[in-house]
């Protein structure tokens, strides 16, 4: 068994933002094809996983899940081994209940004979949703039922848990066994969506890092208000500012980083978001410390849509990002104090942007960037 599964946040693809039910072998294939052309697989994007609607409403007569055939005409091992043979890895969606969100089965009481079934496709991902939990059984106990099944099937199958943050999850998900644990409910396509569930994962960076990862939900980031499903897309699209802090709030975070939207016809700036190989260096230092909030000052002066994260990354550097997602433009000042380095400590630091790629010079005590609304700044921070 791989030792370093899940050792940094899992980077992929996942279909259920814009594709939900309406999903087919091609598509998979074809989003395979993308991260190879288009340099997603170079920049570490590694995962195509299939949501929920990819089975038939019945199991076999063995009790086994059966992919649908006009979805996968050629069946989940042989999509596994096209998607292998591109150098990637296959993900699946199951659920801890009777049925999976969408209606369809689910893995209760069916978890050990599911999980060898992955193992023969040839599954590396295993998505594990929440919907029709018999009430008698905690959620807790599933989890830990599947993790076991998963460690015990003869492959290595990255747990992805899908609780949405339900039972205080943060207290007992590390323990399971899961290699990352969703702590949100649904992200919409939409800047109401993405505030809010950055804000609300503010305080819980400590329960984050190596091997358990707090997923925050797929990205939106290149949808503008195209998909499948209401749900996601009604009050649908942002703007490229808004996707741009949503990544890098997503990067800095340490949330795995699932593209959400329809690769096949992403546009230049959703490119140059999701390929943003400094914030994904940020998201995948090994060490998997969580980002710290600092309040810019004064303090009295703003409210909690204006604040700083800091992350401390393995070589010495801090990543730091200027987040601003109220209303109006903001000076965001950062007192070097804050971050432990004092004055009389006689270092600077020396700021390198991480959007524009470029270095913004060195500074001593104090850095005060002014950030428009709903936009941020994250730079990398080298003590010189
Ligand atoms: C709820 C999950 O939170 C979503 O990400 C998605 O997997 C759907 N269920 C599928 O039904």
């Amino acid at each position: 068994m791989a030792k370093q599964l899940g050792l940094t946040p899992p980077l992929g693809w996942n279909s259920w933002n814009t594709f939900t039910w309406d999903i087919n072998e091609q598509l998979v294939k074809d989003v395979a094809d993308v991260f190879v052309s288009e340099g997603y697989k170079d920049a570490g994007y590694e995962y195509i996983v299939i949501d929920d609607c990819w089975s038939l409403k019945e199991r076999d007569q063995d009790g086994n899940l059966v992919a649908d055939p006009e979805k996968f005409p050629s069946g989940m091992k042989a999509l596994a081994d096209y998607v292998h043979d591109k150098g990637l890895k296959f993900g699946i969606y199951s659920c801890v209940g009777t049925h999976t969100c969408a209606g369809y089965p689910g893995s209760f009481e069916h978890e050990f004979q599911d999980a060898k079934l992955f193992a023969e496709w040839g599954v590396d991902f295993l998505k594990y949703d929440y919907c029709f939990k018999p009430r008698h059984i905690s959620g807790e106990l599933l989890y830990k039922r599947m993790s076991l099944a998963l460690k015990n099937c003869g492959r290595d199958i990255l747990f992805s848990a899908c609780n949405w943050g339900e039972d205080n999850v943060y207290h007992w998900i590390r323990e399971s066994g899961a290699h990352m644990y969703r702590s949100t409910h649904d992200i919409r396509d939409n800047w109401d969506s993405i505030k809010g569930l950055a804000l609300s994962q503010l305080d819980k960076a400590s329960f984050t890092g190596s091997f358990c990862h707090n997923d925050m939900d797929m990205l939106v980031v290149g949808m503008y208000g195209g998909s499948n499903n209401d749900f996601i897309g009604r009050i649908g699209g942002c703007t490229d500012t808004q996707y741009k802090t949503h990544f890098a709030l997503w990067s800095i975070m340490g949330s795995p980083l699932m593209i959400g939207c329809d690769i096949r016809s992403a546009n230049e700036f959703t490119k140059k978001t999701l390929l943003n190989r400094d914030l994904i260096a940020i998201n995948q230092d090994t060490e998997g410390r969580g980002a710290y909030r600092i309040k810019p000052e004064p303090q009295w002066f703003h409210n909690d849509d204006v604040f700083m994260l800091v992350k401390v990354l393995s070589d010495g550097d801090l990543a730091i990002g200027f987040f601003n997602l109220s209303d109006g433009q903001r000076e965001i000042s950062l007192q070097f104090w804050d971050l432990g380095l004092p004055y009389a400590s006689g270092f600077s630091l020396s700021l390198y942007d991480c959007w524009e790629h470029k270095e913004l010079g060195v500074f001593r005590e104090r850095f005060a960037p002014t950030v428009p609304a709903h936009d941020c700044l994250v730079v990398r921070a080298k003590l010189v």
